[in-house]
């Protein structure tokens, strides 16, 4: 597990836990599989029809209030990269790009990310291979099950965006709140050391 300090979150690259409003999800008494199908909602809960800006493309999606967007994601929109680990926040691996900064998608609510720039694991290099934080992940062996693995490299591409020659401090920093049970993180840290060095090279044909 890295250590270190959290100073990076201010820096806009340490995953965000902010904006939850889980807690403000209605619930039946009888628990959330046994409510009764036929009951209304609620007023104030009826689903919207929204559009969310996602991998640099419009997207509809019915949402109601209390919906997470990694739910959104994952069961309206098919976006199945983005991985529910936890579901409270504590492990990373819901962690997509909200204009550019790394955010938890199972804490913030879909419709607090309508009019954001929302980038998923599958939108870092729409129609252009592999981006080159996903390319050294595998070629230093940085996943096994591959679960967390969407999580560190959405967190691992805003840092690089931010900044682009991190010593590996800052590197263990900005991952903290990404939590892989597979590997050791020395693989994952190398590989963001790869990609970083291989971006500053300009080695990539967009410096990616
Ligand atoms: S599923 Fe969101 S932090 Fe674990
Ligand atoms: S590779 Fe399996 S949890 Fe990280």
């Amino acid at each position: 597990m890295p250590t270190g300090g959290r100073r990076g979150i201010d820096e806009g690259t340490t995953l965000d836990r902010s904006s939850t409003g889980r807690q403000n999800q209605p619930m039946s008494p009888l628990g959330p599989d046994l409510a009764p199908a036929s009951a209304p909602a609620p007023a104030g809960v009826q689903p919207r029809v929204v559009t969310l800006h996602v991998n640099g493309a419009p997207r509809t999606a019915t949402v109601r209030p209390y919906d997470v967007l990694l739910d959104v994601l994952r069961e309206e929109l098919n976006l199945t990269g983005t991985k529910r680990g936890c579901d409270m926040g504590t492990c990373g691996c819901c962690a997509v790009l909200i204009d550019g900064r790394p955010r938890l998608s199972c804490l913030m609510l879909a419709l607090d990310a309508v009019g954001r720039n929302i980038t998923t694991i599958e939108g870092l290099r729409p129609g252009a291979g592999l981006d080159s934080v996903q390319r050294f992940f595998a070629e230093a062996g940085g996943s096994q099950c591959g679960f967390c693995t969407p999580g560190f490299i959405i967190t691992a591409r805003a840092l690089l965006d931010a900044n682009p020659d991190p010593d590996e401090a800052e590197i263990r920093e900005a991952i903290s709140g990404n939590v892989c049970r597979c590997t050791g993180y020395v693989k994952i840290i190398q590989a963001i050391q790869r990609a970083a060095e291989e971006e500053r090279a300009g080695d990539t044909a967009d410096g990616r």
